[in-house]
């Protein structure tokens, strides 16, 4: 699998140097970040916090692009109320770059929208794999890339938190949440070989800072304990009407009220990421490793 691996970045060296011009490479010691927004249940709020979070890192001055790597259903363009023209199932059927089908929001942050009714990475053939590879690495012009998956763990989920520097886990207070955040820690514990990446936990609508500790506490203790591995608390976000109304009026709640308590608490996390240094062989590396493991 390592030769395979190999062999494909062989494939893409070659390439780019007949075909792509100088001025597409990412400079030289820069490299995007890439941050993979996941959860074990659905509707906890992992649009949300993609999207939001990628407005806060604007804020601080860098290029963000979101990614909406929901392939099955796609919301990062609804939260926005976008209707793009093209999205990730043109790229995959190479009818578009990535760049091309990328879009400029109002807010300063780019999208690149999902593909709505598309089935698993991994029932694309090897062929059309290689070129979605080789358009995410075009955005690594960016230096902050956010991944908002489905919620759950299918075979094209795992690829996307194997691609990331940083994947964050989102959970609510609610028994199942908290349950369904632990069995998908657990699932990235055996599925992914070595974890060269920082795994990261936000528990969303809390009404009190010691509510999110407890569950946090309960989350990364049984991580420790059971799994052996080591999950960061990364903050929390509290309920906040604000973000229903921003979702019903399709802006992010950054937007509507960047003083409000969800938007306070999302900076905070930003604010936390940032001193979270990366580590050194997540990326789009680790991403090929993936692909090429037979899953
Ligand atoms: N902090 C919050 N306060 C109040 N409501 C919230 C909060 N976070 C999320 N919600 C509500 O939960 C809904 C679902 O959020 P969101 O779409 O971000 O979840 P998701 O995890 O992306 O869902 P899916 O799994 O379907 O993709 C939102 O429309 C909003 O109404
Ligand atoms: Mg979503």
């Amino acid at each position: 699998m390592e030769d395979q691996a190999e062999n494909l970045r062989e494939i893409m060296r070659k390439k780019r140097g007949a075909s792509e011009p100088a001025q597409d490479k990412p400079k030289e010691g820069k490299r995007a970040r890439v941050i993979t927004i996941t959860s074990g249940k659905g509707g906890v709020g992992k649009t949300n916090v993609s999207v939001n979070m990628a407005l806060a890192y604007a804020r601080l001055g860098k290029k963000v692009v979101v990614m909406d790597a929901d392939l099955g259903m796609a919301n990062v363009n609804v939260m926005l109320n976008m209707i793009p023209k093209w999205s990730l199932y043109h790229v995959i059927r190479k009818q578009k770059t990535m760049k091309e089908i990328m879009v400029e929001t109002e807010y300063g942050i780019s999208i690149v929208a999902g593909a709505s009714g598309f089935s698993k990475i991994a029932n694309l053939t090897e062929d059309e794999r290689m070129n979605f590879i080789e358009e995410l690495d075009t955005l690594s012009n960016a230096d902050i890339i956010i991944i908002d998956t489905s919620a759950g763990v299918s075979s094209n989920v795992l690829d996307f938190i194997a691609a990331a520097d940083d994947a964050v886990i989102v959970t609510t207070p609610e028994p199942t949440a908290i349950t369904d955040a632990y069995g998908i820690i657990k699932i990235i514990a055996t599925e992914i070989d070595s974890l060269n990446m920082g795994l990261k936990l936000v528990v969303n609508r809390v009404r009190t800072v010691a509510e999110a500790k407890k569950v946090a506490d309960r989350i990364t203790n049984s991580a420790g304990q059971f799994l052996n591995l080591k999950v960061d608390y990364l903050g929390f976000i509290y309920e906040d009407t604000v973000v229903s109304h921003a979702v019903l009026r399709q802006r992010p709640f950054m937007v509507i009220d960047p003083k409000c308590k969800a938007s306070l608490c999302i900076q905070h996390i930003v604010g936390r990421m940032e001193k979270s240094d990366i580590k050194e062989s997540g990326g789009f590396g680790n991403m090929i490793k993936r692909i090429f493991s037979g899953n």
